[in-house]
């Protein structure tokens, strides 16, 4: 097989033109053809002035090319998309499959024998991994790191556990809008991704677990030297790599290395995100991703990591503790240490090489974890049949078990305008359900699970209520809150049956979701819902938004599209 230049040419009917050609136009800018015989690593730049959490990838990819060059390759830098959580209309879901079709087709479509991706901020790392997979050519994940914390008024905070905190404080009328303004400038101190155990800290300890990126590459803080000199070992790595032709994504991404990254999804105490994203991830792969393999290892695997919004510390800590070798080391036998990684050790080798920080309280012992229990359950019932999902530890143990009323919102619009209003008929005993959010029906399945406590109850002191959605929710906030239930409501699902008044159980502990309705009222109203689903009558009229509205998966099955999959008989994939 042809590498480097060689690779993949230009189709003109005759190779040694297009070798000609392709060499032509490269040597305009300045390369030798000493440089251009060189294997080749590609290196995606996904900076981009919409991207603060990015930020530092300018000087990462200088790292990376430093590192390549030594080891003697070519590095060839190319953009791809960049999408960052607050400026992604309508929401950054949608463009996840859009970053993963444009990551993989331009690596299939350029010459290289490796590649280094640089990514991220929440849907960046997973779009980036799913193209990996599916190209399944040499490749080193560099994560762009967690930012350094804030401080305000003598207080640690950062983004954005806390944007949500302090701006439910500000609603309640705790605090002012001029304090609220200080705030707003010191949640988010330096370029870097979230801090807290949201979903880019989540993707980047799934990812190190995974075996692609160097040991470390999860937690060093974005702006630290030593994360710059990850980037240029992860470089030389992918060097290496180009020229062993290995390892590959499919030979690292084995069942047991999925069964691997629940157990840490379990005990770092991981966004719910990370579940969407681990699945699409696994069904890039002929082996997928079981939701109940999932809830049956949080039986099992305690949460050791102490960081928001599950615990009380940041990123930065995690790696001042030890990082993911030293959580791998306490979570000894829970985790397969056969599996292998990129750099030629196994996961096993790198627990036992995890530093030892005297007296850190960050990563815990098995014997003294932050929660018996991992951090996701699964739930099921006439209301998710193929399942939903709660983060039971960022939520109020006394709601796990709960019985109430529904208050129900028909569309995020909806909830928008209704929610404080003073005359909306609620308690905090009641249930706020939010209907039409999944992955077809907003479309993109924004992080609208987080319903917010309304305005008369927050002032009358409420933090928390049952919240229920087929939305999804920023691994940053907390609550008890039931997300991604599946089928969504807007393709049919039975969320989209519920009424005001009706009675909602939950039973954490049993697993289970129900609408407390006979079957007799269940199927009338069943029969009511129109021939015709309105998401099915208003399909977009053209371009990506009607590939995504035609294509895209549930929950179960990551969101992915649905010809995207490996195994596209999968029953989930409908
Ligand atoms: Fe980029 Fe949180 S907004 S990681």
């Amino acid at each position: 097989m042809a590498n480097g230049l060689r690779k993949g040419l230009t189709s003109y009917g005759d190779a040694g033109f297009s070798l000609f050609l392709r060499k032509a136009f490269i040597k305009a800018m300045g390369y030798s053809d000493d440089a251009l015989d060189r294997p080749i690593v590609g290196v995606t730049n996904t900076y981009s002035d919409y991207n603060p959490c990015h930020g530092n990838v300018p000087q990462i990819i200088e790292a990376v090319k430093r590192g390549v060059m030594l080891a003697g390759a070519m590095p060839m830098v190319f953009p791809t998309i960049s999408i960052h959580e607050s400026f992604a209309h309508p929401t950054s879901m949608f463009l996840r499959n859009l970053m993963a079709m444009d990551t993989e087709e331009m690596i299939r479509a350029q010459p290289m024998d490796a590649i280094v991706v640089i990514g991220g901020c929440d849907k960046t790392l997973p779009a980036q991994i799913m193209a990996a997979a599916s190209v399944d050519l040499p490749t080193v994940v560099i994560p762009v790191g967690p930012m350094v914390v804030g401080h305000h008024k003598g207080e640690v905070l950062g983004a954005c556990t806390d944007c949500r905190r302090l701006w439910s404080a500000h609603r309640a009328g705790e605090i002012d809008a001029e304090e609220i303004e200080i705030v707003n400038s010191r949640l988010a101190p330096s370029v870097g991704t979230c801090m807290v155990m949201g979903t880019a800290s989540t993707m980047a300890c799934i990812t190190e677990v995974l075996g692609l990126s160097l040991p470390m590459s999860a937690t060093i803080p974005a702006p630290h030297a030593e994360r710059f000199r990850l980037a240029e070992a992860s470089g030389r790595r992918a060097a290496e790599m180009a020229v062993n032709g290995g390892p590959t994504p499919s030979e690292l991404l084995t069942p047991a290395a999925f069964r691997n990254a629940a157990v840490v999804m379990q005990s770092i105490g991981g966004s719910t995100n990370g579940i969407i994203h681990l699945t699409a991830i696994a069904n890039r792969t002929p082996h997928g991703f079981d939701l109940d393999v999932l809830d049956e290892i949080g039986s099992k695997v305690p949460v050791l990591i102490d960081l928001k919004p599950s615990g009380a510390h940041y990123m930065e800590h995690f790696h001042h503790a030890g990082g993911m070798p030293k959580l791998l080391a306490e979570l000894g036998d829970l985790i397969d240490g056969d599996a292998q990684t990129i750099t030629g050790k196994t996961l096993g080798e790198i627990a036992a090489d995890a530093e030892i920080v005297p007296g850190q309280d960050v990563i815990r012992p098995r014997d003294n974890p932050i929660k018996a229990e991992g951090s996701m359950a699964v739930l099921y019932g006439n209301l998710a049949p193929r399942g939903a999902i709660i983060k039971r530890s960022a939520a109020t143990p006394r709601l796990l078990q709960h019985t109430g009323r529904a208050v129900v919102f028909q569309s995020v619009e909806d909830m928008a305008a209704r929610i404080d209003d003073p005359d909306l008929d609620v308690t905090a005993d009641d249930v706020l359900v939010l209907l039409n959010t999944g992955p077809k029906g907003a479309p993109g399945m924004p992080e609208a699970g987080y319903l917010p406590i309304p305005k008369k109850l927050g002032r009358q002191g409420v933090k928390d209520m049952v919240r229920i959605s087929d939305a999804r929710m920023s691994g940053t906030a907390f609550g008890t809150i039931v997300l991604h239930i599946t089928p969504e409501s807007a393709v049919g699902g039975p969320l989209g049956l519920v009424q005001s008044g009706d009675m909602i159980c939950l039973d954490v502990a049993g697993r289970s979701i129900n609408l407390m309705i006979d079957d007799a009222e269940f199927e009338r109203r069943r029969a009511a819902q129109p021939v015709v689903l309105p998401v099915e009558a208003n399909l977009p009229a053209r371009g990506y938004a009607r590939l995504f509205q035609q294509t895209v998966t549930q929950a179960d099955a990551g969101c992915d599209f649905d010809f995207m999959l490996a195994n596209r008989d999968s029953a989930s994939a409908k």
